[in-house]
């Protein structure tokens, strides 16, 4: 249970399904398009994972469930035997570090492009409605076409997708799995009305739109037990397009649903300031914490004095932190030191090689 108490700050211990966490500086899950083209990691990435296995718990960079789940250049997959064969070395070296890692669950749906889709296919979505902007492709961006509806009897598969990824994370090493509930994602676009107008149990009402969510999460608790579950939710996000017609009972009913299923972990984004430019109204993540009983991360734009003021006040549990993860391996050691933080560098968030992925300073061993 999460403790009400102005003693709680970023550096109090978390029990978090079995395992005892040292901190509440979690690595916010960040995609950074160092992997093969077919989805299997390098060994580069075991070296930014360990690097950065101080974090209370390493949420990992979105990894797709299957072929037709991937919609960006050079991101890991969980669904052939050569990927999880790729991530053992990476859980492996989070492990001989003294950290853990959970995998993030992906599927975009819509916001893919057949360039990334088996036979050039349309990607799939609850419903033909295309996202807005466009996709990065090798070949350079293009607009997002049209998406194909999902017939209801598909569905299933999809789901039995989530629950084999969440087997093989297991294979691989990972300590439990987190559903990619978030950002305007599959998930996402079929709990929200803006990308969900479908008529079948899928569609229409909260508690038909909820369903995927929620059937996701139930096969990922299949395999690694509640315990070993997480889910990530963005109620405030804009991105990929994305609003409902009423968030509030939208987000509270899901929630309430997962806190019966007894998942581990909730995560909620608060708005980022890209949601904000765009227009987002910003729900705070305390609005949902009495509808969630287990631990409750917290996330966008989190300063060291933000993130204790939020735990003091009982807000939330644990901070996961983002950009300052990917400059500052060493994060929970420079804020437990009051030391200076490196300055990220964005040009290289989505590039290639080690520059800017495994080459940020962690502080000297005796200062
Ligand atoms: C380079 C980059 C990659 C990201 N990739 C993911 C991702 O794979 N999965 C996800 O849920 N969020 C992703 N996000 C969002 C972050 O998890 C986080 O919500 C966001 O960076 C705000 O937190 P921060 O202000 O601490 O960085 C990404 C953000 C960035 C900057």
């Amino acid at each position: 249970m999460p403790i009400l108490s102005d003693m709680i700050d970023l550096f109090s211990p978390l029990e978090l399904g079995p395992y005892a966490l040292p901190n509440r500086i979690f690595m916010a899950p960040l995609t950074r398009c160092r992997a093969r083209p077919d989805g299997v990691p390098v060994p580069m990435m075991a070296t930014y994972y360990q690097q950065r296995a101080t974090a209370g718990l390493i949420l990992s960079e979105a990894t797709c469930i299957a072929p037709e789940a991937v919609g960006y250049p050079n991101v890991p997959g969980l669904w052939s035997d050569a990927q999880v064969t790729g991530w053992r070395p990476v859980t492996d070296a989070v492990h001989a570090a003294g950290g853990r890692i959970f995998a993030q669950l992906w599927h975009v749906g819509r916001v893919s492009h057949p360039c990334y889709q088996p036979n050039g296919a349309l990607p799939v979505a609850p419903s033909a409605i295309a996202c807005p902007g466009k996709t990065h492709t090798p070949s350079g961006d293009q607009p997002r076409p049209v998406p194909r509806a999902l017939e209801t009897d598909e569905v299933p598969a999809i789901i039995e997708q989530y629950r084999r990824a969440a087997a093989n994370a297991l294979s691989a090493g990972f300590d439990g799995v987190e559903l990619h509930g978030a950002n305007g994602y599959l998930p996402d676009q079929f709990l929200r009305s803006a990308t969900n107008q479908r008529t079948d149990r899928y569609g229409g009402s909260i508690e038909n739109r909820a369903r995927f969510h929620l059937d996701a999460t139930r096969a990922l608790i299949a395999v690694c037990g509640a315990e070993r579950v997480g889910v990530k939710l963005s109620p405030s996000g804009v991105f990929n397009g994305m609003s409902d017609a009423d968030p509030i009972a939208t987000f509270s009913y899901v929630i309430r649903e997962l806190n019966k299923l007894g998942i581990a972990f909730l995560h909620v984004t608060e708005a980022m300031e890209s949601d904000i430019k765009h227009g987002a109204t910003n729900f705070p993540v305390a609005t949902f914490r009495p509808l969630f009983d287990r631990v409750l991360i917290t996330n966008a734009g989190f300063s060291f004095e933000k993130a204790q003021r939020y735990l003091s006040e009982g807000a939330a549990d644990a901070v996961a932190f983002g950009v300052l993860f990917i400059a500052n391996p060493d994060l929970p050691r420079r804020f437990r030191e009051d030391a200076p933080l490196n300055q990220p560098d964005p040009t290289t968030f989505y590039s290639s090689g080690a520059h800017g992925y495994i080459d940020y300073p962690a502080l000297s061993s005796n200062p």
